[in-house]
């Protein structure tokens, strides 16, 4: 393949005495061919145009997760970006540090907080059996798909929730914690529930897809959250916003299979919330966009309430789509 010419366009940090960041973006030329990775370009770089240049590498076999960086439009893994995927037409690609994350030198970033979330959710199997317990089928691919995870951060950095939250969880401690949930070994699964379900948890996700978009391992860190809250709600834990919001969709939709989004607010937030939201359904109003109060009832009906009644017959097939039942 014959080399072509490319430019990165990197975004610089720096730290002043006074801990403000100084941020700037620099174009480098460089060469390669399509195949070539975003981390052999940027080693090319540090080592014959600028020295200075900082970014994070080990392994460069998608293996550690240090190299995670937003590449283009999304955060990906250098070592395993090719550059002929990520380029504009002009051949230009920019390239800047994880996002949600405080930002150290260039594209490091102080991946603490990161880490403190994870170690949020005890990361560890707690009050198991004393013996070995045998581990089914499903139970090892669940437990086995959320384990492909190498911190790498990159779901985190493109979660949209951890950007406008800080405290939320995030999508990788979630996985982590659907890790343990899933272990027929672990047996404190009704205190992680408890504790996910509570504010800032799992329910704060908005499933915007980005963290299942992302991944490099494809560990689906939504899925997990998904699965996460159907147990949760199994277990009892109801008394949250997400959770009466989540019954207000089921509600709806099996009763007329359209959503009463008149209702839907109050039936989320109550009568205080719904108070303190006056100020944007007064803007909806003006614009038009306050929905019927009169609920509307969907053709089909009928063969919905069948799917949900098959649905409710069989929960956990829904969840695992497996016939296996992972044990409680
Ligand atoms: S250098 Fe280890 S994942 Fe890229």
């Amino acid at each position: 393949m014959e080399p072509k010419k490319f430019t990165l366009r990197i975004q610089r940090n720096e730290k002043k005495a006074n801990g403000s960041l100084e941020t700037k973006w620099q174009e480098f030329p460089v060469e390669g061919t399509d195949t070539t990775t975003i981390l052999t370009l940027l080693e090319s770089v540090k080592g014959y145009q600028d020295g200075s240049l900082t970014f994070r590498q080990s392994c460069r076999s998608a293996i550690c997760g240090s190299c995670a960086m937003k590449i283009g439009d999304r955060t990906r893994l250098a070592c395993k970006t090719h550059i002929g995927s990520v380029v504009d037409e002009g051949g230009v690609v920019s390239i800047s540090p994880q996002r949600n994350q405080p930002v150290l030198k260039d594209l490091v970033v102080d991946i603490g907080p990161f880490f403190a979330k994870v170690h949020q959710i005890k990361p560890y199997l707690q009050d198991g059996p004393d013996s070995d317990t045998k581990v089914g089928a499903s139970a090892y691919e669940q437990v086995n798909n959320v384990t492909q995870c190498i911190m790498c951060g990159s779901c985190y950095s493109d979660c949209t929730m951890s950007e406008v939250s800080s405290d939320y969880l995030g999508p990788a401690a979630l996985a982590k914690a659907f890790r343990f949930v899933s272990d027929p070994r672990e047996g404190r699964k009704t205190e992680r529930l408890k504790a996910l379900s509570e504010d800032k948890g799992m329910w704060s996700c908005v499933r915007c897809v980005q963290c299942v978009a992302t991944c490099p391992k494809d560990v689906k860190p939504m899925e997990a959250i998904v699965k996460l809250r159907t147990r949760g709600m199994n277990k009892g834990f109801m008394d949250g916003v997400g959770q009466r919001h989540a019954m207000a969709f089921h509600e709806d939709i099996q009763k007329t299979g359209d959503l009463n989004e008149f209702t839907l607010l109050m039936r989320s937030v109550g009568i205080v919330g719904t108070l303190a939201e006056m100020g944007v359904a007064f803007h909806l109003m003006k614009k038009g966009k306050i929905p019927s109060p009169f609920p509307h009832k969907a053709q089909g009906i009928e063969e919905l309430r069948s799917i949900y009644r098959d649905l409710e017959a069989n929960p956990l097939d829904v969840e695992t789509k497996a016939e296996e039942v992972v044990p409680e």
